[in-house]
């Protein structure tokens, strides 16, 4: 479960008090976890509790009054990548099957992009009501996974079907989601990714760059994992940082010539390259050992081209599929063919800084994709997130 972003919705029943096992069972296995609480699931569990669990400020109402910040459903439904309901109660069960949305955890769950899997709990007769059964079979008839309640002593004395099944089964029930989720495309696959800048020496302590953030190549290479893949990602300096993760290789370099190295010893061994590093096209021509002094007024500087770390990758495609990344201020479309046929790739994602949203520093992105079969397709301005996802589905498309 390592890397997995599991979002865990809590209602009000007796058997909330049980999540705090569940959350520790998925924070042990190295997911994520972040919880939506409705407010009547704070009598039963404190969401000081869940917080500290979890590691995570908790969500309970659309707008947190004491510190005027909201709690955005969409971001949440963009977070996960399953949304587990335990327990669920019947009136929320009954909410889910119309789409009623008078709550935070309702609207995360008609926002949610990825799958929803629900443990439901309430006493015997509720459970065997035959409105509960019609709910129910509504919520799987609308992709929702339900893990049944169990037989056993209930809250109410009585004795039937109805608990919330156990932690440590809801947790194996979602290891087994994810395993049978996982696209075998990626699953198991090698990603070559490359990301960020890259800082050409002109002295030890001065380099010629450029504002790359580095933020799409680090949201591709997140995708990635979250599908499974063993990634190795070869950074340029930034500021960004990715958790451990048992398949993740992350690579640091400085310049283009490192870069390549890194890009030759690992390409044999790769399934799929994506290159998104801003690469700095020259270099110094020469490195100062000692830094430079300033003597006269004009200084000129002479420059010399890098490798084309891509070129080479695309070049030296045996059965990898290659992507590239092309920015451009003008003719994109022409350019990016351009580039898709002389660099030998099997796509090109584009994009221009004329797109307000787009480009280095921003968090989101509007891409279009080229690929060798003349197929193009643009995308809405999107996060950098929701770019990585449309950029590993449209890989998976193509394959
Ligand atoms: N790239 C690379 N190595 C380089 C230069 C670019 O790997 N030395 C990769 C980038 O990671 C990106 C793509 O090539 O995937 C960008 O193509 P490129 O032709 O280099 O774009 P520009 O540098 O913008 O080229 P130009 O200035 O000619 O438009």
């Amino acid at each position: 479960m390592q890397g997995k972003r599991v979002l865990l919705g809590i209602t009000g029943g007796i058997a909330a008090y049980k999540v705090a096992f569940l959350i520790r069972l998925l924070k042990k296995s190295g997911a994520e976890v972040k919880c939506i609480m409705t407010s009547a699931s704070s009598d039963f569990i404190s969401p000081l509790v869940v917080s500290t669990l979890s590691g995570n400020p908790v969500g309970i109402e659309f707008w947190n009054k004491k510190d005027g910040t909201w709690n955005n459903h969409v971001e949440y439904g963009l977070w996960a990548d399953v949304f587990v309901i335990a327990p669920l109660t019947a009136n929320t069960l009954s909410k889910m099957a119309v789409g009623s949305c008078d709550n935070l955890l309702l609207a995360t769950y008609l926002s949610m992009k990825s799958s929803t899997i629900v443990a439901p709990a309430m006493d015997l007769d509720m459970y065997a009501h035959p409105t509960t059964s019609r709910n129910l079979t509504q919520l799987e008839e609308d992709g929702v996974v339900l893990i049944p309640a169990e037989s056993g002593e209930l809250a109410s004395g009585l004795d039937g079907t109805g608990r919330m099944a156990e932690p440590e089964n809801i947790f194996v029930k979602i290891e087994e989601f994810f395993k049978e989720n996982q696209d075998p495309k990626i699953a198991g696959k090698h990603v070559l990714i490359t990301a960020g800048p890259t800082y050409e020496a002109l002295d030890p302590v001065r380099f010629i760059g450029n504002h790359s953030s580095g933020k799409m190549g680090y949201a591709i290479a997140e995708k990635f994992l979250a599908e499974g893949a063993r990634v190795t990602l070869v950074s340029g300096p930034t500021k960004l940082s990715l958790d451990h993760h048992p398949n993740l290789s992350m690579i640091s370099i400085s310049s283009a010539q490192e870069m390549l190295e890194v890009v030759q010893l690992n390409w044999n061994s790769c399934d799929y390259g994506v290159f998104a590093a801003a690469v700095a096209d020259y270099r110094p021509a020469d490195v100062a050992d000692q830094k430079i002094k300033k003597s006269s007024e004009e200084m000129t500087l002479k420059l010399v081209k890098n490798p084309d770390v891509l070129l080479w990758a695309g070049s030296n495609k045996t059965n990898q599929v290659v992507v590239g990344f092309a920015l451009e201020t003008n003719d994109l479309e022409s350019n990016a063919q351009k580039k898709l046929s002389k660099k030998n790739l099997n796509f090109i994602v584009m994009n221009t800084l004329q797109d307000e949203g787009a480009g280095f520093a921003h968090d989101t992105n509007k891409i279009s994709i080229l690929d060798d079969r003349n197929n193009m397709v643009s995308f809405e301005l999107k996060t950098k997130n929701e770019v990585a996802s449309d950029i590993v589905a449209y890989l998976k498309k193509y394959i």
